[in-house]
């Protein structure tokens, strides 16, 4: 199965090893970009990087889509669905706007705006959820302008930069 999901200035399409460039090896060293991401806590390589695609898209219970600029076709970031729960039909998002001069301009909004139809009306999930460190505004913002609510919070659930801070769970549902 090609999936490909079209919006106004984004399309999603599966990440492959061959999407693993410098500009993708940068995102992944860059503080700002991974600030609220525990993929900070791991050393990022081109080997590493093009083993954690193909361990994705051998994993049937992941979906990761590049995040592509229709103008320029140019690779934005990524945006993955998974785990995938087949018994709930549930499945969490998440997403990386790696190209910090794309950030700021509703692309997030829009990448998971686009997802979501493709995973309630394709893949027949019944919900989205999504997890998002307390500070990290713009995602949480992101999720919501895309329809998702907040569900909770978890008190100091992560050590950030030294510090507690809580964790918001946001959710949405098939027939929001
Ligand atoms: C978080 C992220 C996905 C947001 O994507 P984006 O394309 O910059 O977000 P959008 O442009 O769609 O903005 C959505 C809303 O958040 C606001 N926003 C975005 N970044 C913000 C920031 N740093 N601080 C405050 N508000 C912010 C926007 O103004 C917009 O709200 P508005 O329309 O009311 O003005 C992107 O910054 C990113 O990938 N960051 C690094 C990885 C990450 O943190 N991923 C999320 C993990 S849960």
């Amino acid at each position: 199965m090609t999936v490909r999901i079209d919006s106004q200035r984004l399309y999603l399409r599966e990440l492959e090893e061959a999407d693993v460039s410098a500009a993708y090896l940068e995102w992944m060293r860059d503080p700002a970009v991974t600030q609220y991401l525990e993929a900070r806590f791991e050393e990022h390589n081109d080997k590493s990087l093009r083993a954690y695609v193909a361990a994705q898209r051998a994993d049937p219970s992941s979906l990761l889509l590049a995040i592509v600029l229709r103008e320029g076709d140019r690779h934005i970031g990524n945006i993955k669905l998974g785990p995938i729960d087949r018994h709930h039909l549930t499945a969490d998002v998440g997403i990386l706007i790696g190209d910090r001069t794309a950030w700021g301009r509703g692309y997030g909004t829009e990448a998971i705006g686009a997802l979501c139809p493709y995973a309630f009306a394709e893949l027949g999930l019944r919900k989205l959820t999504a997890g998002s460190y307390a500070a990290n505004v713009g995602s949480i913002r992101a999720f919501e302008k895309a329809g998702f609510r907040r569900e909770a919070v978890q008190q100091g659930q992560f050590v950030c930069d030294g510090r507690r801070v809580d964790a918001v769970l946001l959710g949405r549902c098939a027939s929001n």
